[in-house]
């Protein structure tokens, strides 16, 4: 038998989320009340390549942050030790086998990879490469497959809905239509969300491709029944039949295409579809930002706790999951590679269909 493990690794990667830190927290804790030394690695895997990216965390370093926003290790969504060469201060090199060397040399046992699709994909690659690895899935996206919820997305869904309320009062005041563009890249969970918990009606996301006509005219019936204003809620990845994505910057090198702009679009072709006036508004990274809600502290402080149980177990190549009421482990490979979008048949899709939201189809 394989003697136990005594010192971990941990690291966050990708975009931000809140509720990074209160896993972070739960990590150290739970470990260190195994007998575990946790390590944090600095900036996604770039702390398994660069020396002194990386620095031993007690409890006493993870005391306090819990209802902290980012991440105390930090994070960038650029590094991929295998795609394509990582820039260092030494330069650009293929880092992936010193990946491998230096979780060797750091005396590591086992990895605790906090991270969305991409570094989760990531960190399943270097488990074929022998590093024994524990996934915690982190989307505001809620976009990850095998798991209800992902922390933060609960977070992103309580600001946006705050936005929306404050909308609504002024949409009301001056009879306008207001748009709201949120995150969600290739799934409208945050727009389907916040769009029902802010009563909007309209609801744009990327599942569903729109028709400017159909969406015109519904907010048009609107202003016949008396109704003068109208909310509107557009996810990042929406887009019209037949067109595609809009976006802020197109996929070069290590950096994945940016979306954004499809709010301003919409705006615009309502002004000129109804005759109104029409304002919009990008939450952009505020959906980021700020402290976790209640519900992503517990769920983070869950996935922790459940990461280091899996590690003590030796269940390695998996990943932490909500499955309610429990949280479960499971394989890395049903994860990987796959988008976890909103189903034409979801109840809460048919419910706002039910009550007139308009999805523009
Ligand atoms: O994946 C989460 C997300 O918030 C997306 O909705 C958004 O498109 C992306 O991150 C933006 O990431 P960044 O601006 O950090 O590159």
């Amino acid at each position: 038998m394989a003697p136990p493990i005594s010192r971990i690794g941990v690291l966050t990667g990708g975009g931000d989320a809140p509720g990074l830190n209160a896993v972070i927290r739960a990590v150290v804790k739970a470990a260190s009340n195994a007998g575990i030394e946790c390590v944090g690695l600095e900036d996604s895997f770039d702390g398994l390549i660069e020396r002194d990216r990386s620095r031993v965390l007690t409890p006493r370093d993870v005391t306090g942050i819990l209802r902290l926003g980012g991440t105390i290790l930090g994070t960038t969504n650029r590094g991929n030790p295998f795609a394509y060469p990582v820039t260092t201060s030494e330069g650009t090199h293929d880092y992936s086998d010193r990946v491998v060397e230096m979780f060797g040399k750091m005396g590591l046992g086992a990895l605790v990879v906090i991270g969305g699709d991409g570094t989760l994909a990531i960190a399943h690659e270097f488990g074929r490469r022998g590093i024994p690895i524990v996934g915690v899935p982190k989307t505001i996206d809620n976009d990850i497959v095998g798991t209800t919820n992902c922390f933060g997305f609960d977070t992103a869904v309580a600001f946006a809905t705050d936005a929306i309320d404050r909308l609504h009062t002024t949409a009301e005041a001056h009879r306008r239509i207001l748009v709201v563009e949120v995150m969600g890249r290739y799934a409208g969970w945050i727009a389907l969300y916040a769009g029902v918990a802010g009563g909007a009606d309209a609801i744009l996301i990327p599942e569903i491709p729109f028709d400017f006509a159909v969406l015109a005219e519904r907010l048009r019936a609107r202003d016949r029944w008396g109704a003068r204003f109208s909310i509107v809620v557009v996810a990042e990845g929406a887009f019209p039949k037949g067109g595609g994505h809009t976006l802020l910057e197109a996929a070069h090198g290590a950096h994945a295409e940016r979306l954004g702009g499809i709010g301003a679009e919409v705006c615009h072709a309502l002004a000129g579809e109804t005759g109104k006036e029409t304002r919009s508004v990008v939450l952009g990274h505020l959906q980021r930002g700020g402290a976790p809600t209640s519900f992503d502290r517990v769920l983070a402080t869950r996935f922790g706790g459940k990461a280091v149980e899996l590690i003590r177990r030796g269940e390695f190549g998996t990943m932490v999951a909500f499955d309610p009421p429990d949280i479960i482990a499971r394989p890395l490979e049903e994860i990987v590679g796959r988008t976890k979008t909103v189903p034409l048949n979801h109840d809460l899709l048919m419910t706002a269909k039910a009550i007139g939201v308009t999805f523009g189809d």
